[in-house]
């Protein structure tokens, strides 16, 4: 949808500006990206489709930056359709015209461009991008978003030898305005038709380690609506890091990761030198769809070989002991939860609970997806 008139459109530039010249008082550095959106022809599944590229690349380019970084990203719309990136759990500060949401920031009109202005301040952590208007989702645009600690900050854990981003989510065969029609048609969504891993689907994405190092993962569920179980064969994971929150350092050998959640685990490599499958299933879902992926070590003697690793399926009680067993670590470095108050949570008086459930339902014939609703 374009806003009602060019106006509004201008509005949003003036504004822009304005607070271009707030921002760039402040003294951190700046980090310049320029990005032409478009259409190109992906192949995830085996079959032709139509992705959504950002400098030619599906998934978009990873953004690196540091705390405190002034992100400076021209975005160059050469789509046929208004594109909107939404900066999934970059905080906006002071007011959120850029958060990327239709409706307190406007979509970049079809061959404009605009620039999107943020400080990622005093945040660290993982954390992705993705296209937040028309379903654009559904046909590419996102990537992985990795803000690292100030160099004189103290992580709570060792410098890991190398840090991937993976970013795991369900796909659809369909164009994303076929899939947009499904749900204003008043259909709820098909199943989908796999899972991809960084843009590849089974057997198509590789991670190469070398035998004895710890790596970081950085695993983000960019998909569209099944939470996805995450396991390496042969491997444990180190819970290091939730969405910028360094956590009590548990190991899983399973991860559930729900839709547009982020995890930061470390893996190290302490098997044989093999080759071994990374496993990604869909939960709670009839039919399970499991897609794979290479870790493979640099001095693998063998292709991978055995059963994929199963994991949890239809249990929702395993999920939800999982999240509960995911805790903040108040000692290690990083943003506090609530600077001006008190870390006892257990001695603050509850004054009012508020319960947030996922819905879907029908508005004037559409189906649509929501929050209490
Ligand atoms: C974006 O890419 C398209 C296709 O390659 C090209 O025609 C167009 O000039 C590019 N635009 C910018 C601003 O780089
Ligand atoms: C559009 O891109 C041009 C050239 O890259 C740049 O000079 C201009 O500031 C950009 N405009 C906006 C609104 O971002
Ligand atoms: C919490 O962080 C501190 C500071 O880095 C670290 O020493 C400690 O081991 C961490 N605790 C757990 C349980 O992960
Ligand atoms: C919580 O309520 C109890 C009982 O009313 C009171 O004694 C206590 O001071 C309250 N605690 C806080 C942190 O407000």
């Amino acid at each position: 949808m374009l806003p009602k008139s060019a106006l509004i459109w201008q509005l949003c530039v003036v504004y822009f500006l304005a607070m271009f010249a707030i921002v760039a008082r402040a003294e951190s550095p700046y980090r310049f990206f320029t990005w032409n959106v478009t259409y190109g022809d992906i192949y995830p599944l085996g079959v032709r489709q139509q992705g959504i590229l950002i400098n030619g690349q599906f998934p978009g380019p990873d953004i690196y930056s540091v705390t405190n970084d002034n992100l400076i990203i021209n975005v160059h719309n050469s789509l046929p359709e208004p594109f909107l990136i939404s900066w999934n759990g970059v905080q906006q500060r002071r007011n959120s015209y850029e958060d990327g949401v239709y409706g307190t920031t406007c979509p970049i009109p079809p061959g404009k461009n605009f620039t999107y202005i943020l400080q990622v301040k005093d945040q660290i952590g993982s954390y992705f991008y993705f296209p937040s208007v028309g379903f654009q989702k559904a046909a590419g645009g996102f990537g992985g978003i990795r803000i690292l600690s100030r160099p004189l900050i103290p992580v709570p854990f060792p410098e890991p030898a190398g840090d991937f981003t993976v970013l795991i989510g369900d796909w659809y065969k369909a164009n994303h305005n076929k899939l947009k029609s499904v749900l204003d048609r008043g259909h709820r969504l098909p199943s989908p038709d796999g899972i991809l891993i960084n843009g590849h689907g089974s057997n198509g994405a590789s991670f190469t380690v070398e035998q004895g190092k710890t790596y970081r993962f950085r695993i983000s569920n960019v998909g569209l609506q099944h939470s996805l179980n995450f396991r390496i064969q042969g491997h444990k994971m180190k819970l290091v890091e939730v969405e910028g929150t360094h956590t009590i350092q548990t190991t899983y050998s399973s991860l559930d990761v729900h839709v547009g959640q982020s995890y930061s685990v470390l893996v190290t490599m302490d098997q044989p030198p093999q080759d071994f499958y990374i496993a990604v299933s869909t939960r709670f879902t009839n039919k399970v769809l499991t897609s794979t992926g290479t870790l493979h070590y640099s001095n693998s003697a063998h292709p991978v070989s055995g059963p994929v690793p199963g994991g949890p399926t239809t249990q929702i009680d395993w999920s939800l002991n999982q999240a509960r067993s995911i805790r903040t670590n108040l000692t290690a470095s990083g943003p506090r939860p609530n600077p001006q108050g008190s870390y006892h949570y257990g001695l603050i008086n509850i004054s009012r609970t508020i319960k947030l459930e996922s819905s879907a339902g029908q508005v004037n014939g559409k189906q649509r997806y929501a929050v209490n609703m």
